[in-house]
C-alpha cells in the first residue's frame, strides 16, 4: 500500500540570540506530531530553519562589529543544538540564506512582477535618519524614533508592492469554504471581520534603506523585504521551481503550518495571497497556538533579562531534568490554542506526578513484582477476572483516539488518552491487589494473569509516548526485552497481547526521581538571586567605570562651597549586620560625634581604622542603609577596584575645615 504523505512546518526563528523554552513550544510540538505520524505509517517532511534577514539583524550585528553571517551563524548553532538535545527530528533546517531559499525567493518576485503581483511605487512612512530606519504611524513612541527616541520625518521611499487587495474576495471564500483552513476557530473571526472586511492593503514587499536582505535580481536597489523573504521558505524547502522539485511535487501543499497567534494573519492571508498568485493550492491547514507566558508575560526575545526566578534557558531545564521532562511539560501543560503558563513550581509538580507518579510507580511496581512473584519471567496470562476488560479496552482503543486528537492538533488531549491507561493500570493494581494474591499458592494463575495485562498496558502506554517523550519509553520498554529503535510503527499497539510468556523482565530502575520540590524550588531561588546580583553588580561596576571614565561637567567655586569637609577621626567600628559591603563608624568632629555608614567593608578592617583621621561629607542629607542612619560620608580615593580613605597627610585636629 502507498504512504500517505504529512508535511509539517513550525515558523523559521529570528536568530535573536535569546533561545528560552518560549522558543521551543512550537517545535516541540510539531516534533510530537511528525513521530505520530511516522509511527502512524506516513511519509512526514518536517521543516524547522531560521529567519536571518532584516534590519534588526543588520544592526545588530553592526553593533558587535560583525558581519550579520558572523553574528547569526553561532546563534543558529545554539538554537541546532538545543534542538539536538530535544530529540526534534527534522527532515530540514532551512535558513534564509541558504542559495536554494534565495534564489527561490528572487524568483517567485520576478514571476508575481511579471504577472503584475508585484508592481513599484513609493513607500510613505516616518524615517529616522540617525537609525535610518522607516516606521510606521503606530510604532512611534510619543511621535518619536522607538529606537533612539529622536525626531522622526515623512519620507518616502521608493517600493515594490504586493497587490494584497486583489485576493481579498478569494481570501474570503477559503475561509468561508473549508472551515478546517485555520484552527483553532476562534482565530477565523479576527482575520475575516478584523483583516479581509477592515480592507486589505497591497504590501510593501522591498526596501531600499536595507542592505541586508535578498536582492531583487532585476534591480538590485531593492532587496526583498520580510514576509516575501520568509513565507516562501516552506516551498524553497522542497525545491519548488528548482531543478529537482521532487519534494514539491510529493509534499505541497502542506498538511499543517504551526504557528504562533501573533503570526496567523501571515499565514493565513498573505502567504495564501502569494500563493494564489503563483497558481499554487494552499495549505490545507494553519494551527494558530497560544503563548508559554512567565508571570503572566509573554517570554519574548526583549524581555530576556527580566529579574524572575523562573529557570527559562531549555538548556538548563535540560541539564537539571532532562530532555523527556521539559517536552512533556511544554506538550501536556498548555492548553491547545490558549496560553499556558510556566513557573519552576508546575514543572516540578508536573515531572513528579505524571512521570515519577503516575508513570514510574507503574512500571517500578510490575517489573518489581513480575521479578519477586516469578523470578522476572513474564507469566502467562491465564486466568481472568474482574475488572481486566475494562483495562483491556482502554489499552486497545487508546492509539485510536490518541491518534483522533492529534488529528485535532489537540496534543495535550493525545497525551490524556494515554495516560487515561496508564491511570487505569495503576488503579488495576489497587482493584487487584497483587500482594495479596501473592500470598496464597492456588491465587498463583491469577496472580500471573494480573502482572501479564499490566506488562502489556505498559508495552502499549510505552510505545504511544515514544513521539512526544522519546528517551524514557526506550527504557521502559528495554526491561521487556524490546529494542524501541527498531520499533518504527505503531502496529502493534491495538493488539493486546503481543509480549510472549516466559521472556525475562528486568525490574526497571526509577525512570523519573521524584523530586523534593520545596527543597528544589529553595535551591533553584536561591541560584537564580544569586545570579541577578552578580549581573547587576557587573552593570553596576560597568557604569561606575562609565562615571569615572566620563568627564564630570564644570562647576563653580560656588558649587564647590555648597559642600562641607571636615577632619574627622573615627572613634568605634562595626561590621552592619546583613550587609557584605558597609562599615557603622562613629567619627568625632571634636564638638559632636556622627554615625556613618560606609561601604568599605571589603578594604578595610575595624581594627584598621579606629584612630585613623579621616574626611568626612558632613552636610550630606542624612540617609538609611542597612537600617543605620548615616550622617555624612567619607571621602575615598578608587581606581580600578582599588579604594583608599583619603586622610590629611599631616595631623589635624578634629572637625578642622577641609578645601
Ligand atoms: N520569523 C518569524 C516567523 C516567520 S514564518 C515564515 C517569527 N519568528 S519568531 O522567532 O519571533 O517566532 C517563532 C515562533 O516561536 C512563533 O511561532 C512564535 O509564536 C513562537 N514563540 C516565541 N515565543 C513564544 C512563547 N513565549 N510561547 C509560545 N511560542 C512562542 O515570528
Amino acid at each position: 500500500m502507498e504512504k500517505k504523505n504529512f508535511y509539517i512546518t513550525t515558523p523559521i526563528y529570528y536568530p535573536s540570540g535569546n533561545w528560552h523554552i518560549g522558543t521551543c513550544y512550537t517545535t516541540v510540538v510539531c516534533d510530537a506530531i511528525a513521530r505520530f505520524k511516522r509511527m502512524s505509517g506516513y511519509d512526514v517532511f518536517f521543516l524547522t530553519g531560521t529567519d536571518e534577514h532584516g534590519q534588526k539583524i543588520e544592526e545588530k550585528a553592526k553593533e558587535q562589529g560583525k558581519t550579520p553571517i558572523e553574528f547569526i551563524d553561532p546563534i543558529v548553532d545554539g538554537l541546532k543544538a538545543i534542538w539536538a538535545k530535544l530529540g526534534i527530528s527534522y527532515d530540514r533546517f532551512i535558513r534564509t540564506t541558504d542559495a536554494d531559499h534565495i534564489k527561490c525567493v528572487q524568483k517567485i518576485f520576478k514571476t508575481l512582477y511579471e504577472k503584475g503581483d508585484i508592481y513599484k511605487s513609493e513607500y510613505e512612512g516616518w524615517y529616522c535618519t540617525p537609525c535610518e530606519s522607516f516606521w510606521t504611524e503606530g510604532q512611534l513612541k510619543d511621535g518619536k524614533c522607538p529606537d533612539c527616541g529622536r525626531e522622526v520625518h515623512l519620507e518616502k521611499e521608493e517600493s515594490y508592492f504586493f497587490r494584497l487587495s486583489k485576493y481579498a474576495d478569494r481570501l474570503r471564500k477559503l475561509f468561508n469554504d473549508n472551515p478546517e483552513f485555520l484552527q483553532p476557530k476562534s482565530r477565523v473571526n479576527e482575520m475575516i471581520n478584523n483583516f479581509i472586511d477592515a480592507g486589505l492593503q497591497d504590501l510593501c514587499v522591498s526596501r531600499t534603506s536595507i542592505k541586508w536582505g535578498i536582492p531583487v535580481d532585476f534591480d538590485p536597489n531593492h532587496v526583498v523585504y520580510v514576509w516575501v523573504d520568509a513565507l516562501p521558505n516552506y516551498i524553497s524547502a522542497l525545491g519548488y521551481g528548482a531543478e529537482d522539485s521532487s519534494l514539491f511535487d510529493k509534499f505541497w501543499p502542506c498538511d499543517l503550518h504551526m504557528t504562533g497567534k501573533e503570526i496567523v494573519r501571515f499565514h493565513t492571508l498573505i502567504w495564501p495571497a502569494i500563493l494564489m498568485a503563483l497558481d499554487l493550492p494552499v495549505p490545507k491547514r494553519v494551527y494558530g497556538h497560544g503563548w508559554l507566558l512567565i508571570g503572566g508575560d509573554k517570554l519574548s526575545k526583549s524581555k530576556g533579562d527580566k529579574i524572575s526566578t523562573e529557570l527559562t534557558d531549555p538548556n538548563e531545564i535540560i541539564e537539571r531534568y532532562g530532555s523527556d521532562a521539559l517536552r512533556y511539560f511544554l506538550l501536556r501543560e498548555i492548553p491547545f490554542g490558549n496560553d499556558g503558563i510556566y513557573t519552576n513550581e508546575i514543572l516540578l509538580h508536573r515531572i513528579n506526578s505524571d512521570l515519577a507518579n503516575d508513570l514510574g510507580n507503574l512500571v517500578s511496581r510490575t517489573t518489581a513484582m513480575i521479578n519477586q512473584y516469578f523470578g522476572g519471567i513474564l507469566p502467562s496470562p491465564i486466568e481472568a477476572g474482574e475488572f481486566d476488560d475494562d483495562l483491556i479496552n482502554i489499552a486497545k482503543n487508546a492509539y485510536k483516539n490518541a491518534s483522533l486528537a492529534i488529528d485535532e492538533i489537540n496534543v495535550p488531549k493525545a497525551l490524556g488518552e494515554i495516560f487515561k491507561l496508564i491511570g487505569r493500570a495503576n488503579k488495576y493494581i489497587d482493584e487487584t491487589t497483587p500482594w495479596i494474591l501473592a500470598k496464597d499458592e492456588s491465587k498463583k494463575a491469577r496472580l500471573g494473569t494480573v502482572l501479564y495485562n499490566l506488562a502489556e498496558s505498559i508495552r502499549i502506554s510505552a510505545t504511544l509516548l515514544l513521539p512526544f517523550i522519546p528517551n524514557a519509553p526506550v527504557k521502559i520498554l528495554k526491561c521487556f526485552g524490546i529494542d524501541a529503535e527498531k520499533l518504527l510503527n505503531f502496529d502493534s499497539v491495538e493488539t493486546f497481547g503481543v509480549l510472549k510468556a516466559g521472556i525475562s523482565v528486568e525490574k526497571c530502575a526509577p525512570i523519573f526521581p521524584r523530586i523534593d520540590v520545596k527543597k528544589e524550588l529553595k535551591e533553584i531561588d536561591d541560584m537564580m538571586i544569586k545570579r541577578h546580583k552578580e549581573k547587576e553588580k557587573e552593570l553596576k561596576k560597568m557604569a561606575n567605570n562609565t562615571v569615572i571614565e566620563e568627564k564630570a561637567p564644570e562647576i563653580t567655586i560656588d558649587d564647590f562651597a555648597k559642600v562641607e569637609l571636615k577632619v574627622a577621626k573615627v572613634l568605634t567600628c562595626e561590621e552592619v549586620k546583613g550587609s557584605k559591603k558597609l562599615l557603622k563608624l562613629t567619627l568625632s568632629l571634636g564638638d559632636e560625634e556622627r554615625t556613618v555608614a560606609s561601604g568599605i567593608k571589603e578594604y578595610y578592617k575595624c581594627e584598621d581604622l579606629v584612630g585613623k583621621k579621616v574626611v568626612l561629607v558632613s552636610n550630606l542629607k542624612k540617609a538609611k542603609l542597612c537600617g543605620v542612619e548615616s550622617q555624612g560620608m567619607i571621602l575615598c580615593a578608587e581606581k580600578d577596584g582599588k579604594v583608599v580613605i583619603v586622610s590629611p597627610s599631616q595631623d589635624m585636629p578634629e572637625g578642622s575645615i577641609v578645601r
